[in-house]
């Protein structure tokens, strides 16, 4: 009955699969460098190496054959571009980290007769944040006297900063009596409470773009191991729109240790 629709033996024998494989290209791994150096700001001068086994590992879990192919999906591809980005950030971080700094902001927020903007960008995954809202709370600031944003250009860190689950290791350093006061414990998870989590807004934002700057000015600000991955001139221009963004020109932008090294060799 199904005879009409079935193709004779040897009509079948004649059919040619006819695929165009296309060939595979990774070696312009700088080509790729120089481009994202220009998205983000980030050099991988001394680890092209590194940088090349996680492009190729990335196309090739995609199917992607060349890394030229690789640069015209992320222009035309908004979800290439993200996971691309995600991909190529490095995220470390975790509450309390180098706190001399957050202990030196409360004082001076305690200075203040009124409430202060506070920005951290980069945020990551939001232990930054959440660390200045605890310890302003910690310190007997009363949370309508202070308001904070955390950034950051990955935005799986920003979807991870908003949900504020954290593991053991980046909640190292807070003692057992700030873990009960703020976080919910459940197996190897530390939940933040809803009440912190409310405290700090986060936004996926590239510090070079025009998005970021919109964000307005701030009495504040927090940039702490980003500069790091940047090289001098692009070290020098996110200074430069950071101390556009402070409400008060004499007040010192809170860089990390390691980004205060701002010369010619790194
Ligand atoms: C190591 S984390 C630092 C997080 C936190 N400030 C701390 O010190 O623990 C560096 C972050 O910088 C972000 N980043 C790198 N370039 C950026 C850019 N151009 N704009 C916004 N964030 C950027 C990365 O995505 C990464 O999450």
């Amino acid at each position: 009955m199904f005879s009409f629709f079935k193709k004779k033996k040897s009509e079948v024998k004649n059919l040619v699969e006819v695929k165009i494989v296309e060939k595979e290209d990774y070696e312009d791994v700088l080509f790729v460098a120089e481009y994202f150096k220009n998205e983000t700001g980030i050099v991988f001068d001394k680890n092209v190496g590194i940088l090349k086994d996680k492009l190729v590992t990335f196309c090739k879990m995609r199917g992607i054959p060349s890394f030229k192919k690789l640069i015209i999906l992320i222009e035309t591809d908004q979800k290439i571009k993200k996971d691309f980005i995600d991909k190529l950030t490095t995220n470390e971080t975790y509450f309390y980290r180098e706190f001399a700094q957050i202990k030196e902001l409360l004082k001076l927020v305690k200075q203040k007769s009124y409430s202060v903007n506070i920005l951290c960008a980069p945020s990551s995954t939001g232990e930054e944040s959440y660390s200045i809202a605890i310890a302003l709370l910690e310190a007997g600031v009363s949370s309508d006297k202070f308001n904070i944003v955390g950034i950051d250009i990955n935005e799986s860190a920003i979807e991870k900063a908003k949900i504020a689950i954290y593991k053991e290791r980046n909640i190292r350093n807070l003692s057992l009596e700030i873990l009960g006061k703020y976080f919910i414990n459940s197996e190897d998870k530390y939940i933040l409470k809803e009440y912190v989590k409310s405290l700090v807004t986060f936004k996926t934002a590239n510090i070079f773009n025009k998005s970021f700057t919109a964000l307005g000015k701030f009495d504040f600000i927090f940039s702490r191991n980003m500069f790091i991955y940047f090289d001098y001139e692009t070290k020098l221009k996110a200074k430069d729109i950071l101390e556009n963004m402070r409400k008060d020109d004499s007040q010192d932008i809170f860089l990390g240790h390691a980004d205060l090294f701002i010369n010619r060799s790194n």
